[in-house]
C-alpha cells in the first residue's frame, strides 16, 4: 500500500486533504524513510499542523443538524451562542473567545466596513463572523487542509445564505485566489513553518489581498508563556524586511497581531 494510504488508514488522518499529506509522504521518503517509521514521520507531522489543535472530535453531521433548526439570522443570541459553543472544540479558534468582542473591531477599524475575506488555514474561524466588522452583502472566502471542517462550514455559509465558500488547501503548495480586501493568516505562519522553513515570506508574497491581518500566538498550545510575543514580533519584521509595507500592531492577551497594508 502506499504511504499516503498507509497514513490515511487511520481514522484520525481520514479527513485530511490528501495532497497535503502526499507533500508530507513525499518530504518522509526524501529523507530516507520507509515502512512504519515513514507512517509515523508523517502521522506525527499531521499531528503537531493540524490534529493537536482538536480538543475534542466534533461531530459535524450533528452540528450541521443543530444548526438547521435556527432561524437563518446570524447575528441572534442563539447562533452567537452555537458559534461560540463550537469555536470552542479548536484551540486556536477557542484561545480567541476571551477577546472576541474586541479582536476584529480593533484590528479591522482602520479598513472597516470590510467586504470581503479570504480566511487562509482558518479552523472554525468562520464561526466568528458575526462578530466582525462586515458591510452588507460581505464576500468571505475560507480554507484549511480539513475536509470534514470545511464542509460543516459550508453547510454554516449556506444556512444563512452568504456569499461564502469552504475548501480544502495546502497553503504550502497554493494560495487560493480569490481576490478579497483583506486576508486572515492567523496563528498559522509557525504552523506551516514546521512544515516548510522558508514559506512565511513566499506566501506573504503571494496572498491576492490588498490587506492582511496575519497573527501570532502569545502563548504556546500547552499554555505557558515563554516571551513568544517578543519572539514573533521580531520574526515578523524579519519576514517583512525590503517590502515597503504599512504595518499596524495589535496586542491582546492571547494573541499578538498586524495588519499590513500594500
Ligand atoms: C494555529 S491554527 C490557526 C487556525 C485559525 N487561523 C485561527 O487562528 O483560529 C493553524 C491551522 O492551520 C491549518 N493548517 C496546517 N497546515 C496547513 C496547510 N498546509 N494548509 C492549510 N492549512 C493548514 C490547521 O489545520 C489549523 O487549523
Amino acid at each position: 500500500m502506499a504511504l499516503v494510504e498507509r497514513v490515511q488508514a487511520g481514522k484520525k488522518y481520514r479527513s485530511i486533504a490528501p495532497g497535503f499529506v502526499r507533500r508530507l509522504s513525499h518530504d518522509a521518503l526524501e529523507r530516507g524513510l520507509s515502512g512504519k517509521s515513514a507512517v509515523k514521520a508523517v502521522r506525527n507531522k499531521l499531528h503537531q499542523v493540524g490534529n493537536a489543535y482538536f480538543r475534542q472530535n466534533v461531530d459535524y453531521a450533528e452540528k450541521a443538524s443543530i444548526l438547521s433548526e435556527y432561524q437563518p439570522d446570524l447575528y441572534s443570541d442563539t447562533v452567537k451562542k452555537f458559534c461560540v459553543n463550537t469555536m470552542k472544540a479548536h484551540a486556536s479558534t477557542a484561545e480567541r473567545l476571551p477577546i472576541l468582542e474586541d479582536f476584529y473591531q480593533t484590528c479591522l477599524a482602520p479598513i472597516a466596513p470590510v467586504n470581503s475575506v479570504l480566511d487562509l488555514a482558518c479552523g472554525l474561524n468562520p464561526l466568528a463572523i458575526p462578530w466582525m466588522p462586515l458591510s452588507s452583502g460581505f464576500r468571505y472566502h475560507a480554507c484549511d487542509i480539513y475536509l470534514d471542517m470545511v464542509h460543516f462550514l459550508q453547510s454554516f455559509f449556506d444556512h444563512f445564505t452568504l456569499a461564502a465558500s469552504a475548501e480544502a488547501c495546502d497553503l504550502i503548495g497554493e494560495i487560493p485566489q480569490p481576490a478579497t480586501q483583506v486576508a486572515f493568516l492567523l496563528k498559522t505562519i509557525p504552523c506551516l513553518e514546521q512544515v516548510d522553513r522558508s514559506i512565511g515570506q513566499q506566501i506573504l508574497d503571494k496572498i491576492p489581498s490588498e490587506h492582511i491581518l496575519v497573527s501570532f500566538p502569545s502563548q504556546s498550545l500547552g499554555g505557558r508563556q515563554k516571551g513568544m510575543p517578543d519572539f514573533y514580533r521580531e520574526h515578523f519584521h524579519e519576514l517583512l524586511a525590503g517590502k515597503n509595507w504599512q504595518v499596524r500592531e495589535f496586542s491582546f492577551e492571547t494573541e499578538l497581531a498586524f495588519l499590513v497594508s500594500r
